[in-house]
């Protein structure tokens, strides 16, 4: 790894990956959405410059190559030249909220090294750092996205993203014509998820786009986000009653309907097709065109064991993981530091 901040960071941020359990795709049409974050975490580090220029993993960090961090720095009020690093467990490119994560844990690091916040963060502090990631994640994305992955990745635990403000109402964020209420939702702690990764990477913000094509031009689209807006009020129920064999049911038939919107690939289909047999449920999770697949079961060992032989790359993993926090400065070795995200 060349270049690598000498002395390591002095400050260091980390966020959780998240799972979209349903409603992706339709929310960005104002229908609602359950997330939930899951304990694989992005780390973040700041210090001051030691070149004279700003750099991330010993590399120039650059608007073109870095556009989530960089907007995130600058959100954060950073101003001057940084030595960023950073560090994680979660695919990129795979429906994980990868980028958000980044963004997530790059403002927390900003904002901390300007002492806008501390450790340990507070509601008060992710309050701050929740709109700040947003905002940034939309400018990176072209102004495209709902913040349903920015508030998962911020607050942890589960989140719904709905067109009106109900029960556990955090906050609300309108962009255009969009209103987006943010809730706390609690998933029952004891759900195992299997997520299969397909290693086909697809970007959000073209199957954003191409969703949008289609929800613009034909009926069938937009009558199917109609569709998965009524199947994500079930799901909610069905989370809040704890029913883990009607949540995968209605898992199955979000999975159904987003292959109908064109997000699923054939590799996608097939992984939900094998981890059925020993799981409640399964889809794809995330803006889809590639990356990954979950599946609730209550036999993670075998779900996970019959999609690693069909080619998935998995990761077991709980629901519900803590939301962005501060961290020691150990907590991310050189050893760790990669450049698979940026
Ligand atoms: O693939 P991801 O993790 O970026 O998830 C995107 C979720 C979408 O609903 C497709 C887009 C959005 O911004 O809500």
């Amino acid at each position: 790894m060349a270049g690598l901040a000498r002395w390591g960071p002095l400050i260091v941020a980390s966020a959780p990956a998240k799972v979209i359990l349903f409603g992706e795709h339709a929310v960005v049409f104002g229908e609602p959405a359950i997330a939930a974050a899951v304990d694989l975490r992005v780390h973040v580090g700041w210090a001051p410059s030691q070149g004279g220029a700003s750099t991330v993993n010993g590399y120039p960090l650059t608007d073109q190559h870095h556009a989530f961090m960089v907007n995130a720095l600058r959100l954060a009020g950073v101003e001057g030249d940084v030595t960023m690093t950073s560090a994680s467990d979660v695919p990129s490119a795979s429906g994980l909220g990868s980028s958000a994560a980044l963004t997530v844990a790059s403002v927390a690091a900003g904002l901390a090294s300007r002492s806008v916040i501390q450790h340990p963060l507070d509601a008060a502090a992710r309050e701050t750092i929740g709109p700040l990631a947003y905002e940034a994640e939309w400018l990176a994305q072209g102004g495209s996205g709902s913040p349903t992955d920015t508030t998962t990745c911020t607050l942890g635990g589960g989140v719904l993203v709905d067109s009106v403000a109900g029960a556990g109402h955090v906050r609300a964020v309108t962009r255009g014509e969009r209103t987006w209420h943010l809730h706390g939702l609690d998933i029952p702690s004891d759900w195992s998820l299997v997520i299969g990764n397909t290693g086909e990477r697809g970007r959000t913000a073209d199957q954003v786009a191409r969703v949008g094509r289609l929800v613009r031009r034909r009926a069938f689209a937009r009558e199917t986000v109609g569709d998965i807006g009524a199947l994500v009020r079930q799901a909610r129920k069905a989370v809040q009653a704890a029913d883990a064999g009607k949540v995968g049911a209605l898992m199955d038939r979000n999975h159904n309907l987003l292959a109908i919107l064109g997000v699923s690939t054939k590799r996608l289909d097939r992984y939900v097709e094998v981890a059925r047999r020993s799981a409640l449920g399964a889809k794809l999770t995330g803006s889809g065109g590639g990356g990954c697949m979950i599946a609730l079961t209550r036999d993670p060992a075998r779900t996970a064991a019959d999609l690693a032989r069909v080619g998935a790359v998995t990761h077991v993993v709980r629901l519900g993981a803590e939301g962005v926090r501060m961290e020691p400065d150990s907590a991310m070795a050189a050893s760790d530091v990669d450049d698979r995200l940026l």
